[in-house]
């Protein structure tokens, strides 16, 4: 079994807001919510069969279950640092809240997908609550911003992230947006604009600025950063009612429903996972940049979403529009 470092985590599906592009479409889970108790035995049961020292909390919004401090609290003083991936868009009680269990461990990944965008996609006046929280945390709190790259967001925003980002020696993430859930393919950023983004990413990093993408720039080329974490079979995503799925974007695929931690060990519940979700396309199996390894044949979540099966070619491939990527 492959490394696995980081649980992810839904610990409450309900949200504070209701963004136009969420994944997170599981509507009414379909059994009760993990209760804190069952939390923190699963979290017994990663660190001992997976040798887990981090945990990601997310939701729906995590910040909005009722016991959600005294969770994190009990989570800490097992020696798990805890990562908490919020929306932002909080009161300054919770602010407090924050800081006091960030002297012991606690990180935050606040999502802006633009600063326009971010308001188009989640609602009006949330980047600018999420940005006055970012500024009140950073002293004190390690923040990264994830931002979801769309065809709704511009580069101008990008830039104006990298300016937010230096300011408060914070580090940006940068994903595409998966088409699941609430978004649909229309929401996904053209590849040659995808690839181009990621050079000019990696001009952002060269200035100093932290920056996570999908690509690095390696002797002019773009190499793939990690394997998908569903191809070496080190994830799962556990929704808020125990159901486990291989990832975030494939829950409510009923064909990729493992289980539940309520009936089965997290091991059983890994073994289960689909060897359809690590298939390759024929193409790939004998495409030069795979088997340099700087493509590894796409997010199959990506794929299942955009092509309804496994083992199509990703969108976002590299032997299709690297050659041509400056012409247009
Ligand atoms: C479902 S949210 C839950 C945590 C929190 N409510 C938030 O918005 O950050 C977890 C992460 O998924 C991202 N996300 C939501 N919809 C997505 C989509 N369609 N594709 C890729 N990521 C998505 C969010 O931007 C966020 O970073
Ligand atoms: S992306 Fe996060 S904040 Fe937006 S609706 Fe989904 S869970 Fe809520
Ligand atoms: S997605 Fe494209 S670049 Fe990547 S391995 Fe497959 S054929 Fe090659």
């Amino acid at each position: 079994m492959a490394k696995h470092e980081r649980f992810y985590i839904n610990v409450f599906n309900g949200c504070n807001l209701n963004c136009r592009h969420c994944f997170n479409n599981e509507g009414a889970t379909k059994g009760p919510l993990l209760t804190t108790p069952e939390i923190l035995r699963l979290s017994d049961e990663a660190m001992d069969c997976l040798g887990i020292t981090e945990m990601q909390l997310t939701g729906g919004e995590p910040l909005q279950r009722p016991d959600i401090f005294p969770l994190i609290s009990a989570l800490q003083e097992k020696g798990l640092k805890v990562i908490l991936q919020t929306n932002g868009f909080f009161d300054r009680d919770t602010v407090r809240k924050i800081q006091d269990l960030s002297r012991n461990n606690l990180s935050l990944i606040i999502s802006m997908d633009g600063f326009e965008t971010n308001d188009y996609f989640r609602g009006r006046g949330v980047t600018a609550r999420t940005v006055a929280n970012i500024e009140m945390l950073s002293e004190s709190v390690d923040i990264r911003i994830n931002t979801l790259l769309s065809s709704r967001i511009e580069w101008e925003e990008v830039e104006n992230l990298a300016k937010l980002a230096e300011r408060h020696s914070i580090q940006l993430a940068f994903n595409p947006i998966c088409p699941s859930g609430r978004a649909d393919s229309t929401l996904l950023l053209p590849a040659q604009k995808y690839f181009q983004w990621m050079y000019r990413l990696e001009e952002l990093s060269a200035m100093g600025i932290s920056i996570r993408k999908c690509f690095n720039v390696v002797e002019g080329h773009l190499v793939e950063n990690e394997d998908c974490p569903v191809r070496k079979g080190a994830t799962v995503h556990i929704a808020a009612d125990g159901a486990v799925y291989p990832c975030g974007f494939l829950v409510n695929k009923q064909a990729c429903f493992l289980g539940s931690v309520r009936e089965s060990s997290i091991l059983d519940l890994m073994k289960r996972i689909p060897d359809d979700c690590r298939s390759l396309h024929p193409d790939c199996q004998k495409c030069e940049y795979h088997i340099r390894r700087e493509c590894k044949g796409g997010c199959p979540a990506r794929i299942l979403n955009l092509k309804g099966r496994f083992g199509e070619k990703d969108i976002y491939c590299m032997a299709e529009h690297l050659p041509n990527l400056w012409n247009r």
